[in-house]
């Protein structure tokens, strides 16, 4: 039901289509983080629509706890109820309930954490996870893993594949029932595998036979961007991405800065999601392409340029340094609101420009320049 069409290659890099029932999705893609079914930051998806956005994220953990997914398929699915007609993906939960609520016991039939909302215990494994995504009739359901820390050891982190790969072949025994049933939201709904193993490079090539041999719609490289450097973070793009197969999709999850992304796309990643343009502009950082400002600083006190001289998006039509600054400062919503939104388009645009280096056979001189004029600190 879904169809990946690889366009263009320039060394590693890949320029693809991907087709599914919401929609075609052209890649490398970033997706706009909306957690709870709604941009942080007073985004809406009308404004998602304004600035090019393609395919959205949502977590199965907070629509789960707030407002419960079964309410969400009771109002036809997610995408009815945000009134978003484009792809959406979910993550798994996995990942938020290691984060985030207060954990837990992990067993070989999932994890047992208490709400962030309300301390209540809740348990979810594998096909906790299925049923609430297909209930929340996403695009593309991740599939429920776990994520280990960056210091967790060798040992652990092998058992920890392995446990992941046992829960894989649950989640996808599950979800092929749950797209079985009359009334499911979505009986279409892919699901992409999640590649582990933490910075062990053996480790992870390890996993990424075994969840490539799963045959599953795409694959996610998850479990990094938790606190390993950059450079271990390429390195295990560098290691594992050839071990997953090049006509599917890859997903690189919660990465990254700008540099991060083309990076990663350099190394052949596909899909991003990253709740920096978001989380920054909520605090007056917004992006350029010659790096990043900080809008609350005194020098704009009397700037009456826009954040980016030449930039697309609604905000630098219309408003100057100056003026987002003294909504900043005065702590008025519309300042967060312009600051995200510019972040955003900045975001889905350079995607566009990173798509259109592919196209054009310009990747590695687009790329050097770009990372150059970005001047993004290096560790
Ligand atoms: N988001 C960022 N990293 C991860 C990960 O390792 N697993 C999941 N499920 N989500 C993520
Ligand atoms: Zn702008």
């Amino acid at each position: 039901m879904a169809e990946y069409k690889l366009m263009k290659v320039c060394g590693r890099a890949k320029r693809a289509e991907f087709t599914t029932v919401h929609g075609t999705v052209q890649t490398p893609v970033f997706m706009n983080v909306g957690t709870v079914a709604a941009i942080k930051g007073g985004v809406s998806t009308e404004d998602l629509e304004k600035i090019g956005t393609q395919i959205e994220l949502s977590n199965t953990y907070h629509l789960h706890v707030r407002t419960g997914d079964e309410t969400i398929k009771k109002l036809g699915g997610l995408h009815k109820f945000m009134s978003w007609n484009k792809p959406i993906l979910t993550d798994s939960g996995g990942f938020q309930v290691f984060s985030l609520a207060d954990m837990r016991k992990i067993k070989e039939e999932g994890v047992t954490f208490r709400s962030h909302i309300d301390g209540h215990y809740i348990f979810m494994g594998p096909e906790e996870s299925m049923q609430i995504q297909s209930n929340l009739g996403s695009t593309i359901a991740m599939a429920f893993d776990e994520c280990p820390s960056s210091v967790a050891t060798q040992q652990y982190v092998k058992k920890s594949i392995e446990r992941t790969t046992r829960w894989l072949d649950r989640c996808k025994k599950k979800m092929q029932e749950l797209n079985m049933r009359e009334d499911t939201v979505n009986p279409h709904q892919l699901l992409f595998g999640i590649n582990q193993g933490a910075v062990y490079n053996d480790l992870r090539i390890e996993h990424a036979k075994m969840i490539t041999e799963r045959e599953l719609d795409g694959y996610a490289v998850g479990g990094l961007a938790v606190g390993e450097t950059h450079q271990q973070m390429y390195d295990v793009l560098d290691h594992v991405v050839p071990y997953l197969p090049q006509d599917k999709p890859t997903y690189l999850m919660g990465v990254g800065t700008p540099a991060n992304i083309i990076e990663a796309v350099d190394r052949g990643i596909d899909f991003f999601d990253c709740v920096y343009p978001s989380r920054n502009g909520r605090h007056g950082h917004v992006y350029t392409h010659h790096g990043h400002l900080n809008l609350m600083n005194a020098q704009y006190e009397l700037d009456d340029n826009p954040i980016e001289e030449g930039c697309g998006c609604p905000v630098c039509q219309r408003y100057s340094r100056a003026y987002i600054r003294h909504l900043l400062k005065a702590k008025e919503m519309l300042g967060l609101r312009f600051c995200t939104l510019h972040n955003l388009y900045f975001y889905n645009h350079l995607m566009e420009e990173i798509r259109e280096a592919i196209d054009s056979d310009n990747w590695d001189s687009w790329k050097k320049k770009t990372l150059d004029d970005l001047n993004e600190e290096k560790q």
